[in-house]
């Protein structure tokens, strides 16, 4: 049986995007059931549609700081649509700690940045003013903190002396797409599995190739 997922969304939803073109193989270990976007007007929204998927939009804005009233809206339509795992796909709303906790383990996150290293908002500026040589993307699991938790995937890319927040944006989204798919299909094969802070993958192995930047010729 497929895994239910469900994505979150408050933007242009490449990433959701990218899900759902992997979920369409047959061998996938999950279906993509429902999309939810807090923001009505999100981009992504028509693309989860022409993609086949359910969509939903749960404004977040009426409820202003009353996080735990949107959750309990949120959490009403996840449990109507059986919903087992969820993926953050630029959902820009933070979790009170008890709706984290509650899907600890079932929930994944990603981020533009080799985490620890630059959470938070702007990680292509704050990369390129710390004159990074390499950065990448995280799939994690969500925990209280923001871009934090068990890292289960990570991908890397070169930062050139030329790069901007957009060529380097543009780069790290490559690696984005394909690293979600590839972190979902473990959690949803059981192939991951948490030791303290820790993600562990069965039958995984370090890649052979190095990434050295920059290159000198
Ligand atoms: C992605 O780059 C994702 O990593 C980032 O937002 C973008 C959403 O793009 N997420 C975060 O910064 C989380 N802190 P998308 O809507 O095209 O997937």
């Amino acid at each position: 049986m497929k895994r239910r997922v469900a994505i979150l969304i408050s933007g242009r939803g490449s990433n959701m995007a990218a899900l759902i073109r992997a979920a369409a193989a047959p061998d996938f270990p999950a279906e993509i059931s429902l999309v939810i976007s807090n923001k009505a007007d999100a981009p992504g929204l028509e693309r989860a549609r022409a993609g086949g998927v359910t969509t939903e939009v749960i404004e977040s804005k009426p409820f202003g700081k009353d996080r735990a009233g949107f959750e309990k809206v949120l959490q009403a339509a996840l449990d109507q649509h059986g919903i087992e795992l969820i993926c953050l796909g630029g959902f820009m709303r933070l979790f009170t700690a008890e709706f984290t906790k509650a899907w600890y383990g079932r929930m994944l996150n990603i981020h533009p940045s080799l985490l620890p290293s630059f959470p938070g908002l702007d990680p292509h500026g704050q990369a390129l003013r710390a004159g990074v040589k390499l950065s990448g993307a995280t799939v994690h699991f969500v925990i209280p903190e923001t871009d934090a938790g068990p890292i289960v995937m990570q991908g890397a890319v070169p930062v050139g002396d030329h790069d901007t927040a957009e060529t380097l944006s543009e780069r790290i989204l490559e690696i984005e797409h394909r690293i979600y798919p590839e972190a979902l299909r473990l959690l949803a094969t059981g192939k991951v599995r948490i030791e303290g802070d820790i993600c562990r993958t069965e039958g995984s192995a370090a890649s052979e190739n190095f990434l050295v930047s920059p290159l000198v010729r």
